[in-house]
């Protein structure tokens, strides 16, 4: 796939490891390509891989978004015609919502054409780099309207090397998501326990 990463950060930089390494063509959407975070992503992804951000949606058919929810209404005016686009929405806007909507996934919805999916945002990017425990896979989620973009984000985290990537359910199940990384982050940070844990559902 032809994957356009729109925030090199902790998510971006995790998943832009993982898809190179499984051969996907991977561009950065950077504000500031030459920023230390960003030479240093480039020694491990190659230094190629960085466009501005409307070069490197226009030449991809699935957009991942991995910044902070507020900056969506910036990103989106530079977006341009992503008619029939996959975007992944990985953002969590617990702390600050994209006012007046309640996700990034409701203002994309809103404002775009696009086919959406909420998916990698319930577990932490070290997780993403790594989703093996003692040999077993971990669990990835997702929720949306569009089937082709849950087909997308699923094979994307069958790549990542995720055991699953369990259907949480439509638009409707979005703030859902949010609440179960929330749960993450409750688990992991706020009562201590680190954040090397993660979700695995089991079935029988
Ligand atoms: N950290 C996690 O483990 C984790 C896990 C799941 C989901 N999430 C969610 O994923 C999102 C990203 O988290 P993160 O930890 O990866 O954040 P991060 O490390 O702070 O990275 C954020 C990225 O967004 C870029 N950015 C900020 N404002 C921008 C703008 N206006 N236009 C373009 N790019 C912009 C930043 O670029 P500059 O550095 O150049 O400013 C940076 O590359 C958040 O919504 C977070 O809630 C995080």
């Amino acid at each position: 796939m032809k994957i356009a990463i729109i925030g090199s950060g902790n998510v971006g930089g995790a998943l832009a490891q993982q898809w190179v390494k499984m051969k996907h063509t991977v561009l950065i959407g950077a504000q500031f390509p030459l920023s230390e975070k960003n030479i240093s992503l480039a020694t491990k992804i190659g230094e190629d891989r960085f466009a501005v951000i409307e070069n490197a949606v226009k030449q991809c058919d699935v957009i991942l978004i991995a910044m902070p929810p507020t900056a969506i209404f910036e990103i989106i005016e530079q977006l341009g015609d992503v008619s029939g686009k996959v975007i992944i929405d990985a953002t969590n806007s617990i702390m600050y919502a994209p006012e007046p909507y309640q996700t990034v996934y409701h203002a994309l919805a809103d404002r775009t054409q696009a086919e959406i999916v909420k998916c990698f945002n319930t577990t932490g990017f070290e997780n993403m780099l790594n989703p093996l425990y003692n040999g077993e896979k971990i669990d990835m989620f997702m929720a949306g309207d569009s089937e082709k973009a849950k087909e997308v984000a699923k094979q994307l985290a069958l790549d990542c090397g995720f055991g699953s990537c369990i259907d949480f359910g439509k638009s409707d199940k979005v703030e859902l998501l949010e609440k179960f990384a929330l749960s993450w982050i409750n688990l992991a940070i706020m009562q201590g326990n680190g954040r090397n844990m993660a979700f695995k559902v089991l079935q029988r």
